[in-house]
């Protein structure tokens, strides 16, 4: 699948712009603040219905405006579709192939995204938060059942906890609650650990092969949640610490990833190249992941990545350019890294304005 067309009309610093894009490779160059991450913030949008940086939809629309249109023609597997994503500020409309969208889940099946910045590095290094929005994200991608049992999931979750804060709440209330809680986090637990499992597969060997052989990359998931009587049983057992916190401390909502390299925990013990590798590993084996999946390819976003990796990476992730669509941004771009690049277009962009190298 590729994007072949785009439209951005008063999205953030973009007051009216219209592209083509090589259906390889797109590189975006640019100073600091003119646009780049933008850009691939619209094209992320249109794949699954929300930015990948912030969680504000109002945020899209230019300053000082009062809507914001992102439009695109997207081609491959599945035909040519047409997306749009509308912002005013009471809200947001998608139309695809002008009809509009009643739910967001019905948008993911056109285009498939892998997103990778150095922000990623986080999803190794930092909270367990991190992780859990990475399988997230990706689960919600290629399985919509997935994303409508998560959606369940943290709505019941929220009337929980919003039980759970109320002055002596009545243990009784809770049964129905408990019930779905449990009835949503289950299937979640479980897509999880066959989502982790296959991702293990794919990135173990990538990180293996980054490492000329030196490291094995082990990534398992990590729950207390088994069955989902189990996950019931420690609901009602936990009642009275939930109520003491004033929130649900159990359940899919408080797992994680555990990310090894030769059997040491990298997340803490990791050297700054193990975490990047393993974050390439990983982003990369989406790729993989999405193409067995849905039997689609990928659009890769990488956003401001190569100059962090040191050459060995770089070969590697060029490698995996080759048969994906691919927009890569960057302030500047050696001439040798350049020359190695798959075949493309080249844009460069100042204060919102994307023009095409001709
Ligand atoms: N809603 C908005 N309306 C107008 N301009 C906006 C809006 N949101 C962000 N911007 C502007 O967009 C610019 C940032 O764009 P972007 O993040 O795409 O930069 P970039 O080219 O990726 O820069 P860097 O190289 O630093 O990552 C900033 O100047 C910011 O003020
Ligand atoms: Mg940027």
């Amino acid at each position: 699948m590729y994007f072949k067309t785009i439209s951005l009309e008063n999205f953030r610093n973009y007051p009216d712009q219209k592209l083509d894009f090589h259906r390889n490779l797109n590189l975006i160059l640019g100073q600091n603040a003119q646009g780049k991450t933008n850009l691939l913030e619209s094209l992320f949008i249109m794949g699954l219905g929300k930015s990948f940086r912030t969680n504000r939809d109002a945020d899209m629309i230019a300053f000082g405006k009062d809507f914001a249109k992102a439009a695109c023609v997207v081609d491959g597997e599945r035909g040519e579709t047409g997306i749009e994503v509308c912002y005013q500020k009471e809200g947001k409309i998608i139309r695809v192939n002008g009809v509009k969208l009643d739910r967001t889940v019905d948008l993911l099946e056109n285009v498939y995204i892998v997103v990778f910045s150095p922000e990623d590095l986080k999803i190794i290094k930092e909270g367990p938060d991190h992780r859990r929005r990475f399988l997230d994200r990706e689960l919600c991608q290629i399985k919509p059942v997935y994303y409508s049992d998560l959606g369940n999931y943290k709505k019941v979750l929220r009337q929980r906890n919003v039980l759970l804060r109320e002055n002596n709440p009545d243990k009784n209330l809770f049964s129905v609650f408990d019930a779905s809680l449990a009835d949503y986090g289950i299937r979640i637990v479980n897509e999880r650990k066959e989502f982790t499992k296959r991702l293990q597969d794919i990135s173990s060997k990538i990180h293996w092969d980054i490492s000329q052989g030196k490291e094995f990359l082990r990534i398992s998931y990590e729950t207390k949640i088994e069955t989902k009587d189990e996950f019931r049983e420690a609901l009602e057992r936990n009642f009275e610490s939930d109520v003491y916190r004033g929130f649900t401390g159990t359940g899919p909502h408080k797992d994680d990833l555990k990310i090894e390299v030769n059997d040491t925990d990298i997340r803490t013990y990791g050297s700054q190249g193990q975490q990047r590798t393993a974050a390439l590993s990983m982003k990369l084996a989406e790729i993989g992941l999405i193409r067995q999946e849905t039997g689609c390819s990928a659009v890769l976003l990488l956003d401001d990545v190569m100059s962090e990796l040191d050459q060995g990476r770089q070969r590697y992730l060029i490698e995996a350019m080759k048969d994906v669509q691919v927009f890569l941004t960057a302030t500047e771009i050696d001439e040798d890294v350049k020359n190695r690049l798959p075949e493309g277009y080249e844009f460069h962009i100042e204060n919102g304005i994307a023009k095409l190298l001709t």
